[in-house]
């Protein structure tokens, strides 16, 4: 490690995933070895674009607002899936090298840019938002309920909590899991106090719900704090119970009264 002390400008090594995809989109390459004078104040992102200006011109990322909102740059980055261009330089011990490669749930395209697509298939077989009042003027309701789902508006659709999720990451349930992130989605719709779409069998049978064990991985790294398991998946999880599990509700929702 070398510092410039007048630009407090820092050498420092990374260690950057150079690779394609085989046939099934595994990912198949190596980590290389880059020495990156590091400005003060920068992030991963910063030194990556650098790297790529300066030196290794055919480095494939993926980026687009570099303010943390488009959610485009994805990647683990000394082993946590992080947004790279909210990930501070100086937060990291500066003798180690920095580790970035792509998330390694989605099949690989290059380098550290992978195909996310599945996740809008999953997206496309939800029921959109189907208001009670389409034929009546007002859409008011109360704050409340705008607070509830607020939060959930707040996905960037960065897609690390599908990438961390190991129902996905190791379980490998594409067809059988729709994920965190639009467990939220379905959340958000199914809680929206002029919707009036029934989702929980969907929820149930092909979102997968009962495949989530709660642990929360998915919560902890989602970069806009968005509290997914604790406001999102055990509420659902409670409808599906009392929808398919308490017999009462059972019986009231079969003769139409729920
Ligand atoms: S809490 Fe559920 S959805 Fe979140 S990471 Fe764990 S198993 Fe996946
Ligand atoms: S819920 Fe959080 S981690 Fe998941 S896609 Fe949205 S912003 Fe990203
Ligand atoms: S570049 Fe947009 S979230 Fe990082």
């Amino acid at each position: 490690m070398m510092m410039s002390a007048s630009t407090g400008v820092v050498d420092r090594e990374f260690h950057v995933f150079r690779g394609s995809p085989d046939e099934n989109g595994e990912h198949v390459g190596e980590f290389k070895s880059y020495q990156i004078p590091v400005q003060p104040g920068w992030v991963v992102l910063d030194a990556l674009l650098w790297l790529q200006a300066e030196q290794v011109s055919d480095l494939a990322i993926r980026w687009n607002c570099k303010a943390a909102k488009c959610g485009s740059c994805s990647a683990e980055v000394n082993g946590l899936p992080s947004l790279m261009c909210k990930t501070r330089l100086d937060h990291m011990p500066v003798d180690q090298p920095v580790m970035v490669r792509p998330m390694r749930t989605f099949p690989l395209i290059k380098d550290l840019v992978t195909d996310v697509s599945w996740n809008y298939e999953v997206n496309k077989k939800i029921t959109p938002f189907t208001p009670i009042n389409d034929d009546q003027p007002s859409w008011r309701y109360y704050q409340e309920d705008a607070d509830r789902v607020q939060e959930f508006r707040k996905c960037i659709e960065c897609f690390i909590c599908q990438n961390v999720c190991h129902v996905i990451r190791h379980h490998r349930k594409f067809n059988e899991f729709a994920g965190p992130r639009f467990l939220i989605r379905l959340a958000s719709l199914e809680m929206h106090p002029l919707d009036k779409a029934d989702r929980l069998k969907f929820i149930k049978e092909e979102a997968g719900i009962g495949l989530c064990n709660i642990t929360k991985c998915c919560t902890d790294r989602c970069p806009e704090e968005i509290r997914i398991t604790d406001n999102a998946i055990i509420p659902l999880k409670e409808r599906v119970v009392d929808r398919y599990y308490d017999p009462i509700t059972m019986l009231l929702h079969k003769i139409g009264i729920m």
